[in-house]
C-alpha cells in the first residue's frame, strides 16, 4: 500500500515526492502571494475611494459657496477660484450665467437630462473632459440654486488618476519581489529548522552502521526536535539494557550448561579408559543425575522464556487449598489451611511450581521443620489470599532479598553446585506472580526465612 502511493504518477504523486522543505516553502509562498496580492488590492482600492472622496467634497463646497451667492444674488463678475475647480452656473433657460475663467462661457458642462439626472442622484460622477477641451477625466456634482438655476462644479480627476496608478505600479512590482524575499527567507528558516532532524537521521544512521556511538545527538534549544531525541535516546538505552540483560541470560546458561556436560563427559571418559574394574551402574547413575539436572535448567529456560510473554498462560479457576496441601504433601508437611476454601484465576501447574520452588528452597535450607500456611489477607486485602513457607534455616541477609529473586543468582554458590539448582527459582517465582497479579517478598523468621505470597482471588 505505502509502496503503491509512493510510486503513484501525476502531480499529486510528483508532490508528494518533493522533499518536505521544498514543499514547505512552496505552501507558505503561496499563502504569501495570495496574502499579499490581495493586501495590495485593498489597499490600492481604499486609496482611490479616499482620493476621489477629498474631490468629491472640494467640489461640493465650492458649488455650496457658489449657490449661496447665486442666491444672494451677488453673482456679477467672474466666478474667482483658488483651487483648479471648474464651476459653471447655468440658468433655468440653459444659458451660463456665470463661470469660472477655467472654463467656456457658452457650453454647459452638462446637458439639460444629464444636470436633471445629477440633481436626482445626489452625487459627484466621472465626465470625459476632452469635448470641452480639457484632457483627461473630470468629477462633476450638480447643485440647484433658488429660480431654477443649476451650479455644475468640477474638477480635473486626472492628478489623482496619476497618484493610484504610481501607487499601483509601486505594489505591482514591489509585491512580487517581497514574495520572493519572504519566500527565500522562509526557505532558509524551514532548511534551519529541518537541520536537527537531518542531525537525528545521521546519528541513527550511525548507529546502524558502526554499533559505536549509540545515542542519538541530542540539540540544544529544547523544542520538539529536543524532546524526540530524548525519549529516542531513553527508547535505546531500554533497548541496549534489554539486549545486555539478554546476552548476560544466554551466557550464563550456558555457563550453567557447561558443568552437567562436562560432569557427564568425564565419567564416561573414566568408564571408557578404564573398562576394567569399572562399575557402570555407578556410572549411568552419575550420568543420570547430570542429565536430570541439564532436563531441569532447560526446563526451568522454557518456563521463564514464556513467562516473559508476560501473561499466565491459561485462566481457569484454581483451588489454592488443594494445590497448596498436595504440593506440601510431596514433601511430607502438613499444610495449615483455612476454613473456606480460596480460589484464584489462572494456571493451576505454573502456580504449583512457585509452591514446589519455594518448599524445595526451604526444605533444603530448613534445620530442623518447613511450615506451609494459607490465609486469606485481612485488612484492606480483603480478596487477597497468602501462602506464607516458613523455614528455620539460616535465612538470607536482608541486603540481599531483593536480588535473589535476579536470574541465576545463588547465595551459596558451593552448596548448589551438589544439591541447589541454577538460581532460577526465585526468578520464575516472582514472574509467575506478577503474570498473576501477585506479589512476593521474603521476610526474616529468626532464625530462617519466611516467604510471602499475595495473590488477588477471583
Ligand atoms: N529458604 C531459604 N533460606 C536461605 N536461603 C535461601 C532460601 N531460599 C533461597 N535462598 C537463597 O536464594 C538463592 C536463590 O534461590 P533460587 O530458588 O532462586 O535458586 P536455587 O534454589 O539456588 O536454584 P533453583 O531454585 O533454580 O533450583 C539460593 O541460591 C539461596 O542462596
Ligand atoms: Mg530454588
Amino acid at each position: 500500500m505505502a509502496a503503491d502511493s509512493a510510486r503513484r504518477r501525476g502531480p499529486v504523486g510528483w508532490w508528494r515526492r518533493r522533499s518536505l522543505r521544498v514543499r514547505l516553502t512552496a505552501v507558505s509562498a503561496a499563502v504569501l502571494a495570495l496574502g499579499l496580492a490581495l493586501s495590495a488590492y485593498v489597499f490600492v482600492d481604499a486609496l482611490s475611494r479616499a482620493l476621489v472622496s477629498t474631490i468629491d467634497e472640494g467640489i461640493h463646497q465650492r458649488a455650496r459657496e457658489v449657490v449661496a451667492l447665486s442666491d444672494a444674488h451677488r453673482l456679477d463678475g467672474p466666478i474667482v477660484t483658488t483651487d483648479n475647480t471648474i464651476v459653471q452656473v447655468v440658468s433655468r433657460d440653459g444659458r451660463i450665467i456665470g463661470a469660472t475663467g477655467n472654463t467656456d462661457r457658452l457650453v454647459p458642462l452638462l446637458s439639460a437630462e444629464s444636470r436633471a439626472a445629477a440633481l436626482t442622484d445626489d452625487g459627484a460622477r466621472f465626465l470625459d473632459g476632452r469635448p470641452y477641451g480639457i484632457p483627461g477625466v473630470l468629477r462633476v456634482t450638480v447643485l440647484r440654486a433658488d429660480d431654477g438655476v443649476t451650479v455644475i462644479a468640477a474638477r480635473s480627476f486626472a492628478e489623482v488618476q496619476g497618484s493610484i496608478g504610481a501607487a499601483a505600479h509601486v505594489m505591482l512590482i514591489g509585491t512580487p519581489l517581497l514574495l520572493v524575499l519572504l519566500a527565500a527567507a522562509s526557505w532558509l528558516v524551514i532548511g534551519r529548522t529541518l537541520r536537527p532532524i537531518d542531525a537525528l537521521r545521521r546519528g541513527a544512521a550511525e548507529i546502524t552502521g558502526t554499533a559505536r556511538s549509540r545515542r542519538l545527538p541530542v540539540p540544544e534549544a529544547h523544542d520538539e526536535v529536543h524532546s524526540l531525541a530524548m525519549t529516542l535516546n531513553d527508547m535505546l538505552a531500554r533497548l541496549e539494557d534489554a539486549g545486555a540483560r539478554q546476552r548476560a541470560l544466554v551466557s550464563d546458561a550456558a555457563h550453567e550448561l557447561r558443568s552437567p556436560l562436562a560432569s557427564i563427559r568425564l565419567q564416561l571418559e573414566v568408564a571408557l579408559n578404564h573398562p576394567e574394574g569399572q562399575d557402570w551402574q555407578e556410572t549411568a547413575e552419575g550420568v543420570l543425575e547430570d542429565t536430570l539436572r541439564l532436563a531441569r535448567l532447560a526446563e526451568d529456560l522454557l518456563a521463564l522464556a514464556r513467562l516473559d510473554e508476560g501473561r499466565p498462560s491459561r485462566r481457569e479457576p484454581v483451588d489454592l487449598n488443594e494445590l497448596v496441601s498436595r504440593t506440601a504433601d510431596r514433601y511430607g508437611i502438613a499444610a495449615d489451611l483455612p476454613a473456606a476454601t480460596l480460589t484464584v484465576t489462572g494456571d493451576a501447574m505454573d502456580l504449583g511450581r512457585v509452591l514446589t520452588n519455594l518448599i524445595d528452597n526451604a526444605v533444603r535450607h530448613r534445620t530442623a521443620k518447613v511450615a506451609v500456611a494459607l490465609t486469606q489477607a485481612g485488612g484492606p486485602d480483603a480478596r487477597m489470599a497468602e501462602i506464607t513457607v516458613t523455614d528455620d534455616g539460616p535465612g538470607i541477609p536482608a541486603e540481599d532479598r531483593e536480588r535473589v529473586f535476579d536470574r541465576f543468582t545463588r547465595l551459596d554458590a558451593a552448596r548448589s553446585r551438589d544439591d541447589g539448582g541454577a538460581g532460577l527459582g526465585l526468578a520464575i517465582v516472582r514472574t509467575t506472580l506478577h503474570a498473576h497479579g501477585g506479589t512476593i517478598h521474603l521476610t526474616d523468621a529468626s532464625p530462617g526465612l519466611t516467604a510471602v505470597v499475595r495473590l488477588p482471588l477471583s
